[in-house]
């Protein structure tokens, strides 16, 4: 019998993009202090989530998972948290239409702090620095004592996440999410200039909500109709912090990371003998694990087996992120051997990771024509090999910011100044998400109908 995992078992493994803390005492109290604190979400929460994703890997439910590619200690507030989940839950119902199938929320929130980073360092006008990791590690601002790790960072992002989950449980139950007001916002987007080519669907789902207030179904006789599950994520990345928040689950006796409902490897720490797969595989939440081009088909293999060795279904979600024009590249060879193992997993499309380039005026930017046209290759490609697509992962914010160029309120990249204010990647905006919502629904309705003929037949 192999020894049973414990939630230090990470510490003995090799590990990349995680910082070095120069002072040990300090950051052994911050561990202490954390391990005593409540959890941030809850074993039940997090068994109801697998099952929901359980359900989306065989077509029946629709993963819609967002937010910024970096929370911040700066940019939190209220309001940057309410419309954040309002455009998340305006996208939900647009693609529930589509897919004809429950879209399970999943915020990247609560939780975001922690980056990989291309580099170790950053070079501006000649100064060399550490690369900033997120504000759970070290500060964004371009001086030395910035951008030295600091361990009392994790007390302010844990005190954060909670303050954040706090507002997104009040939201979620207290009559903000109910479906009629939720359309009605989407409707003043359907109605603006421009957006002729989704007023056709809008309209259908305002008839939809006026036949079921008709006949009787109305959020008194429904509480579906005014509340909604939203859950949170993030990348796994500060295992110290993920230690000290991981706990049993009473009712099974197993350990939850209680950090967030849904935790991810990324794309730059999925080594199978690694830190972040070692800490990932031990706990019960559901796994996201980032698929890029890099990614071989033994390492899928063997990521799967130490991930999901019981082949549970909505235990893993795999996060395809390769870049418009290379998801025929890597995407059909993935899912040959998802399908050769008969390994349930949920597919989903991260159309960002793989889009970024450099405007002509210096910013960090993503073409919304890319991201575009990745998730339609997705789609196209699951199409071909007879596989449900099964959700999204997008960078977006409910702000109106200009970080990705394109959309029907087209950013250009002169623009791109006016309103740049992401930590990290830059993310779609409130209309910008809400477009692409629209057209994922397309592509869904599409799904929903060959999954029709597919039990039909
Ligand atoms: C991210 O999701 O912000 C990220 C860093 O992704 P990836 O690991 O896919 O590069
Ligand atoms: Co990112």
């Amino acid at each position: 019998m192999t020894k049973a995992w414990t939630k230090s078992d990470w510490r003995s493994k090799p590990r990349v993009q995680m910082p070095e803390y120069t002072d040990a005492a300090a950051l052994a109290q911050v561990e202490a202090q954390l391990s005593k604190y409540p959890p941030l979400v809850f074993a039940g929460e997090v068994r109801r989530l697998k099952a929901q994703l359980g359900q989306a890997a065989q077509g029946k439910a629709f993963l819609l998972q967002g937010g910024d590619c970096a929370e911040s200690f700066s940019g939190f507030s209220a309001d940057s948290i309410r419309d954040t989940f309002r455009v998340m839950l305006q996208m939900a119902v647009v693609l529930t239409f589509g897919a004809k199938v429950p879209v399970i929320k999943v915020g990247r929130m609560a939780g975001q702090f922690a980056k990989p980073r291309s580099a170790p360092t950053e070079v501006i006008d000649g100064v060399e620095l550490p690369s900033y990791r997120g504000d759970i590690i070290n500060g964004f601002e371009f001086t030395a004592e910035a951008r030295i790790p600091d361990p009392a960072r994790m007390l302010q992002a844990y005190t954060q996440a909670a303050a954040t989950l706090n507002l997104l449980r009040a939201f979620s139950t207290g009559g903000f999410a109910d479906i009629h007001r939720v359309h009605s916002w989407t409707l003043g987007f359907a109605e603006a200039d421009k957006a002729e080519r989704y007023r056709a669907l809008s309209d259908r789902i305002g008839d939809a909500l006026d036949f079921m207030t008709a006949a009787g179904v109305n959020a008194d006789t429904a509480h579906e109709l005014s509340k909604v599950d939203f859950y949170t994520s993030h990348e796994a990345l500060l295992l110290e912090y993920e230690e000290a928040l991981c706990r049993t689950d009473s009712t099974t006796g197993l350990p939850v990371a209680g950090s967030g409902h849904m935790i991810w490897i990324g794309d730059r720490t999925r080594q199978p003998d690694g830190a972040h797969v070692t800490f990932a595989r031990g706990v019960q939440n559901p796994i996201g694990l980032k698929c890029g081009p890099s990614i071989q088909e033994d390492d899928l293999k063997r990521l799967m087996a130490a991930l999901n060795p019981e082949n549970e279904p909505g235990r893993l979600t795999l996060i395809a992120r390769f870049g418009a024009g290379k998801v025929g590249d890597h995407l059909p060879r993935l899912i040959r051997v998802v399908e050769a193992e008969g390994a349930n997993v949920v597919w989903t499309c991260d159309p960002m990771h793989g889009n970024t380039i450099k405007s002509a005026t210096g910013y960090k930017t993503r073409p919304f024509e890319s991201v575009l046209r990745e998730v339609r290759e997705f789609f196209a490609v699951h199409k071909a090999e007879g596989t449900i697509p099964g959700g999204v992962h997008f960078e977006m914010t409910g702000a109106d910011v200009t970080e990705c160029t394109g959309g029907l309120r087209a950013v250009t990249d002169e623009n791109l100044s006016d309103r740049y204010h992401t930590a990290c990647d830059p993310r779609l905006n409130a209309s910008q998400s809400l477009e692409l919502a629209f057209l994922v629904a397309e592509e869904l309705s599409t799904r929903h109908e060959a999954l029709k003929k597919r039990t039909a037949g």
